[in-house]
């Protein structure tokens, strides 16, 4: 499809119904709406039942001293026992749990069975090297298997598990271990990205030397790429050595829901990272209704990918604990979507006859990028629904996603959700809800969540302001670990009784709702407030441009003015009537208020390893600062190229 008959879909506001047959055998029909709104409670006490419980809870939520929560209280289960055992014991032992696909091309297929086995063997290990329920276990991996074995040995032991994204640095590993007080880190020698071994091993031996994390007794090594790492006697060990003389049947604890499942620092576009703090049974109970809910799971026949990586909450709540509470069949693919070629993911989506794909609006705009032709080659028919995560989705990608990914057949959902909710929040539903591109619409089921003004008051239809969420849910993060006052200050002091997420948001005439980025992300113009989100919407809908990004630079006439970075599409020619040319597409799609002041096209954006543009970054050059800090970004030579090109950019001069 063209360009130009893409933009006249989104011309006519296009509403996309359910497809009749998805449903008329969906999970989750209309009724559960008015079911939870009846008794949200009920409701949720209902879903925990989804759940294998060795003590039924009795009470529902402790919300006597808020705003920390008690959910399902007085009940005990097993979390890894919930996610593997139970359906080898329900006869699906032969069920695929993962499809592993490498990046070098080399493949491993666990069974429900086999990974019951995997687990109890890890379990064994960790228990040998010291590990006791409470204990935090840091895990530093690369996406194969091991990783999420280890997860769920870590649960099965009531042992916190700390992810830490494999991109991050030794210095980032190390700060987490330490507020952790880590007592035992897994890792690997290496893992496999854009064609080559990337070390893993090296990091942690220089995130040990620093002060604070003298606790970890033990490193835990698994062999991926073979490459040569140091050692360490006595601390280290290799995963084949320990974990496979293990005995392959292992007993499990029992824990109380509120049992502490793990810690996840959040990406932290700004400011120190914040150990979230996630639980037992009222996570399990929730990640595992949403999946059943918002992806339609139906474990026997589906095949399902999250692209997301592990060490991110996604990667938690939507390969580990939600589709494998269920009993999901699902691809895990270690490398990167052009490793070897653009069509790699298309290929992995064909060679597993994927069913339900999961993945991050960044990615979806890069593949946009990379042509049309490329999806084009692969038989992507097996589809029958796309989830998109991690930020707006501007509705040019979710229209581009659902033609050429989905073949215009598939519902697409537009999940929010953030490592401090665990679970997705705001969502179609896919057999329920009329999809609107561009905006996550609804509260889930037993979900509640407005917009509020400044001083906190509910805006009507058709208004923009903060997002929160007015009741307490099963998922909820419980605390910032080691720190109750910043989780109060964070989240619950801003608007009284009520969440603060963090991010602004407007509700359409009907109601629905559409994120607007984080509220730093907000610009004031003029006296106007413009969100990036919206301006970065705007310049993408223009046909010669891929992606952008926005900020408001500090402007001694307008407070602010709105400085835009772009990366062209394949065949865009970058000339001199281009800014002009895309000013006029913002003042036309926007109104004349929101024109950027300076857009520049750039090769590349600065992002975060789970795909966030960081405007922080980009705000610093526009105004000409020296940079924050660059730890977190993928590549850091990205920031030197657009320094250099804004150097030589004049700024445009008529308003
Ligand atoms: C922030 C949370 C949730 C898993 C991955 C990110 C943004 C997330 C959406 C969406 C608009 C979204 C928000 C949120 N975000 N999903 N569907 N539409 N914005 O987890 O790193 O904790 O980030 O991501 O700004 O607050 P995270």
């Amino acid at each position: 499809m063209s360009k130009e008959s893409l933009a006249n879909l989104l011309k006519e506001e296009r509403r996309f119904t359910p497809p009749a047959e998805l449903a008329a055998a969906a999970n989750v029909t209309a009724e559960a709406y008015d079911r939870a709104a009846e008794d949200r409670l009920g409701f949720w006490a209902a879903q925990a039942r989804r759940l294998s419980w060795d003590t039924e809870p009795t009470e529902t939520l402790d919300w006597s001293n808020p705003p920390f929560a008690k959910w399902f209280k007085d009940g005990k289960l097993n979390v890894a026992y919930n996610c593997v055992d139970r359906h080898v014991e329900a006869g699906h032992g032969d069920r695929v749990a993962i499809h592993f696909e490498g990046e070098p091309g080399d493949t491993r297929t666990l069974t429900y069975a086999e990974l019951q086995r995997e687990v109890a063997k890890a379990a064994h290990a960790l228990t040998e090297l010291g590990v006791r329920a409470g204990d935090r276990v840091a895990v530093y991996m690369p996406m194969i298997p091991e990783t999420l074995i280890t997860m769920l040995a870590c649960a099965r032991l009531g042992a916190p598990h700390s992810l830490v994204f494999g991109g991050f640095s030794a210095d980032a590993l190390a700060t987490r271990i330490q507020d952790a007080d880590a007592r035992v880190v897994v890792t690997a020698d290496g893992g496999y990205r854009r064609g080559k071994p990337s070390a893993l091993k090296p990091a942690v031996d220089e995130a040990l030397t620093k002060p604070g994390t003298e606790n970890v007794r033990k490193v835990l090594v698994v062999r991926r790429t073979g490459q040569d790492i140091g050692w360490t006697e006595g601390r280290d060990i290799w995963w084949h050595d320990l974990v496979d003389r293990q005995p392959e049947q292992h007993d499990y604890e029992v824990f109380d829901a509120e049992h502490p499942l793990f810690i996840l620092y959040t990406s932290g576009t700004t400011g120190k990272p914040k150990g979230i703090l996630h639980t037992s049974g009222g996570y399990l109970t929730q990640v595992s209704y949403t999946h059943h809910a918002v992806f339609d799971l139906k474990p026997e026949t589906d095949v399902y990918w999250c692209t997301a990586d592990v060490g991110w909450v996604t990667g938690h709540s939507y390969i580990v604990y939600g589709p494998m509470s269920n009993g999901a069949t699902q691809v895990l693919y270690e490398g990167t979507p052009d490793t070897p070629h653009q069509g790699r993911w298309w290929e992995i989506v064909e060679k597993y006859k994927v069913t339900l794909l999961y993945t991050a609006p960044t990615a979806i705009r890069t593949c946009m990028k990379w042509g049309d032709e490329i999806p084009a080659r692969y038989d992507l028919s097996s589809l029958r629904l796309l989830g998109s995560v991690g930020e707006p989705i501007n509705p040019e990608a979710w229209v581009w996603y659902r033609e050429h990914i989905g073949g215009g057949r598939t519902p697409v959902v537009d999940t929010w959700w953030q490592t401090e909710t665990g679970s997705i929040m705001i969502s179609p539903l896919p057999g329920v809800t009329e999809a609107k591109p561009g905006s996550a619409q609804v509260p889930l089921p037993g979900i509640s969540a407005t917009v509020v003004d400044d001083e906190g008051r509910e805006v009507p239809n058709g208004s923009g302001g903060y997002l929160v969420l007015t009741e307490p849910w099963p998922s909820m993060l419980r605390t910032v670990w080691g720190d109750d006052q910043r989780y109060k200050d964070t989240y619950w002091s801003r608007f009284e009784g009520r969440y603060f997420a963090g991010d602004g948001a407007k509700k359409d005439e009907d109601g629905d709702i559409w994120l607007l980025g984080r509220v730093d992300d907000v610009m004031l113009v003029s006296g106007h407030n413009i969100s990036t989100t919206e301006v970065e919407s705007a310049l993408v809908s223009h046909p010669k441009v891929a992606e952008a990004a926005v900020v408001g630079a500090t402007d001694p006439q307008t407070t602010q003015a709105i400085c835009a970075f772009v990366i062209l599409r394949g065949d865009a020619a970058e000339d001199a009537s281009l800014a002009d040319e895309l000013r006029a597409h913002v003042a036309k799609t926007l109104g004349p208020i929101a024109k950027p002041k300076r857009i520049l096209a750039v090769a590349e954006l600065p992002k975060t390893r789970s795909g966030k543009i960081m405007r922080r970054l980009l705000r610093d050059v526009a105004e000409n600062r020296t940079l924050g800090d660059v730890t977190t970004l993928t590549d850091s030579s990205v920031m030197d190229l657009i320094q250099q090109k804004l150097a030589a950019a004049p700024a445009s001069s008529d308003d």
